[in-house]
């Protein structure tokens, strides 16, 4: 396994398996750098959104390196203002000016049940996210996105989607890590053919001085982000670590020279709540 190995989409499309977050790194010079340090140490799968705000940096950033826009995997969300038909065709075209890009390779629904649809009614983010999607399955089928999906979706809201959506998500982002690995919904999405991202593998950074995890990383000589982002891609989940700094970018895509045992892996499953847990959609108030 290396940072160029991919899992395929349900639609065939290859992913490559670890990709660089960009949340909280803000535009100008810090998403612009962390970009740059990401792709010169050899990732080639970023994932922005419109609610970061950076997509401009981002853009300048995949621009300058010089790299084939083929070999590049980019990923961005849908906002929360924009759960409409025509918001939602109109919210990727400004991602895409935002970005430079003529298409992405993965555009997905950021939430299910944004506070302003919730105020709408307490069913009301069922037809919304049906519209948004139809928007999606559009562009896809356009070539604007090679692959369309969903982040922070639980089991009901890909299921009520599923009644009217004419092309299945390929992948579902979610908070994923030893603190929360969401078994019931991980193993939901596989059986449906949807990929699991996991966001927040070092959980926002509240795991990655973890003491349960030392043991791990004097045995295999590793740091505690690296045994995290390991556990993740052992799951057979797809992590997006985030840094602002070179040396942490560089050492959290070196993890492809050990693998966890199948009871170390069951053994950072035990760490439930360690660093919280998913915010539930229903009541995110944003
Ligand atoms: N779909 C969604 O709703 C959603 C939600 C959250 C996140 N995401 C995506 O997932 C990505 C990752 O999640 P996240 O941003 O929550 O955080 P994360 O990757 O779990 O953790 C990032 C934090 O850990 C620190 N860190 C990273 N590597 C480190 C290392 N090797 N040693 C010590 N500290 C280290 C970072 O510090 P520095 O930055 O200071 O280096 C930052 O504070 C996001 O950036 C975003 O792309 C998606």
């Amino acid at each position: 396994m290396s940072l160029v190995d991919t899992y395929k989409l349900n639609n065939g499309v290859e992913i490559p398996i670890l990709g660089f977050g960009t949340w909280q790194s803000a535009n100008g010079d810090v998403a612009y750098q962390s970009v740059r340090w990401a792709l010169a140490a050899g990732y080639r799968h970023i994932d922005t959104a419109a609610i970061y705000g950076n997509e401009e940096s981002v853009g300048r950033a995949i621009k300058d390196s010089g790299i084939a826009r083929d070999e590049l995997f980019i990923t961005t969300k849908l906002w929360n203002d924009s759960h409409s038909y025509e918001k939602a065709l109109l919210a990727l075209d400004t991602s895409l000016e935002k970005l430079g890009l003529s298409y992405v390779d993965l555009y997905l629904i950021h939430w299910p049940n944004p506070v302003a649809i919730q105020k709408q009614g307490k069913d009301a983010w069922i037809h919304a996210n049906a519209e948004a999607w139809r928007a999606m399955e559009e562009a896809y089928k356009a070539g604007k996105t090679r692959a369309i999906g969903v982040s922070n979706f639980q089991i009901e809201h890909l299921e009520a989607l599923a009644k009217t959506q004419h092309v299945a998500p390929m992948v579902n982002q979610n908070f994923l890590n030893p603190s929360d690995s969401q078994d019931e919904l991980v193993a939901y999405n596989k059986a449906h053919g949807i990929l699991n991202e996991a966001y927040s593998p070092l959980g926002t950074g509240k795991l990655v001085n973890l003491p349960q995890v030392i043991n791990l990383s004097k045995k295999y000589n590793k740091s505690v982000p690296q045994i995290l982002i390991r556990w993740s891609l052992d799951k057979g989940f797809l992590p997006l670590p985030k840094s602002t700094h070179e040396k942490y970018i560089q050492s959290n895509a070196d993890v492809f020279d050990f693998a966890l045992t199948s009871s170390e892996i069951n053994s950072l499953d035990e760490l439930t709540g360690v660093g919280g847990f998913h915010t539930e959609a229903s009541s995110a108030d944003f």
